[in-house]
């Protein structure tokens, strides 16, 4: 490493707050990174924290997820390499929108659900000015601060329960937590200095991507290792249903239903990777197609579907397979990680036969002659 990469890991990951996110896991998957990386792939991104981590490292970082908000954060911390939000665009995202009357979503699906009538008239007008920042690294930092705001606000931190107002007005809740009363735009002040100071430049040409990680694959070349982070499939997989406010509060669907207590949008995008019926053969598509990728980092649950032991099966098809677990001491971790349960990294390097440098052909031909 050297020495300009070590002041990378000045710049601090704004705490997320996803189910499953990997920031308290750093350290140890770190481990198990290969030398000699340029380029890397953070497949299902999520909150970007291993991304972050590569563009840490200096690599040149591509980062992926299929839900638009996450990509926001990509774009934000990961691509953006320079812009950071100022007291002039701040002052446009909060003025009176001269286009309200076409901004409405947020109140008229989640007044009364997770929000107060003035917060979502609040996040409309936001919404409707973030169109007016002039580039794209400060429109994914708005995007990317708002909605931290709003899982900061909202208890659990997802939207997957109907409890956020009832719970808001629990004194033993507020106890515990007080942003649950405090207005969006306050959070959102005291969240902004921490991600305009996560923005950064490591010299690469880093790239944040909002495709299904199947139709990504096949486009890229020259990847040097892909950190593969699926959701766990029977145990709390569906982002889409946690996450579904960020994402339209994100896309501001104008054609899709507002379903059930929740008002969670249908139809979903498709992911592969969360039901038993297609997660098989999505991570059978998977491997095909991360073939000319040499090196693979694999995180996994003892609880998720299939088994380690079939996944480990499906994998060893393609790599050489070594499993590190880490058992959690509490239930705290998020995603599946009920006290005792185990995160799992498969470390997968190329079976012998992809070891065979240029070199060491030059000298298979020249004995056998
Ligand atoms: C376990 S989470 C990743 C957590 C992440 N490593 C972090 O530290 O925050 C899995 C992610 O995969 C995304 N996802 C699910 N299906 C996908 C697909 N087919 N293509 C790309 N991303 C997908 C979800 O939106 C979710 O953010």
């Amino acid at each position: 490493m050297l020495f300009e990469e070590y002041t990378y890991f000045n710049y601090q990951f704004p705490d997320p707050q996803y189910l499953g996110a990997k920031h308290t896991h750093l350290a140890w998957i770190k481990k198990f990174i290969p030398d000699n990386i340029r380029t890397a792939i953070d497949a299902f991104a999520g909150s970007q924290s291993v991304a972050f981590l590569f563009k840490q490292m200096g690599f040149q970082t591509i980062t992926n997820d299929f839900l638009n908000f996450n990509n926001q954060i990509g774009l934000a911390l990961i691509e953006n390499n320079g812009t950071t939000l100022t007291e002039k665009d701040i002052k446009l995202l909060f003025q009176p929108a001269k286009n309200k009357n076409k901004f409405q979503l947020m109140e008229n699906t989640f007044t009364g659900v997770f929000f107060e009538k003035s917060e979502a008239e609040f996040l409309d007008n936001f919404r409707a000015n973030i169109p007016l920042l002039n580039n794209t690294g400060k429109q994914a930092l708005a995007y990317t601060i708002i909605n931290r705001s709003m899982t900061r606000k909202v208890t659990m931190g997802h939207f997957g329960h109907t409890q956020a107002l009832r719970y808001a007005s629990d004194p033993e809740r507020i106890k515990r937590n007080r942003s649950l009363i405090r207005p969006i735009k306050d959070i959102f002040e005291e969240l902004l200095p921490k991600y305009n100071n996560a923005v950064f430049d490591n010299k690469q040409e880093n790239h944040s991507y909002n495709k299904n990680i199947l139709e990504l694959l096949p486009t890229l070349e020259n990847v040097d290792l892909a950190y593969f982070d699926p959701p766990y499939c029977d145990s709390h997989a569906d982002y889409q249903s946690f996450y579904h406010l960020l994402e339209t509060f994100t896309e501001y669907w104008q054609d899709k239903q507002f379903i059930n207590g929740i008002k969670r949008y249908e139809p979903q995008r498709f992911s592969g990777f969360d039901k038993k019926r297609d997660v098989i053969n999505s991570f059978e598509r998977l491997f095909e197609f991360a073939e000319a990728i040499p090196c693979w980092l694999i995180s996994y649950n003892n609880r998720s579907y299939p088994s380690v032991e079939d996944f480990e099966k499906i994998i060893s098809k393609h790599r050489q397979v070594k499993i590190e677990t880490k058992t959690y001491q509490n239930g705290r971790g998020g995603k599946g990680s009920v006290a005792g349960s185990q995160e799992i990294l498969f470390v997968c390097t190329p079976k012998q036969k992809h070891f065979i440098t240029s070199n060491q052909k030059e000298q298979l031909v020249n004995e056998r002659f």
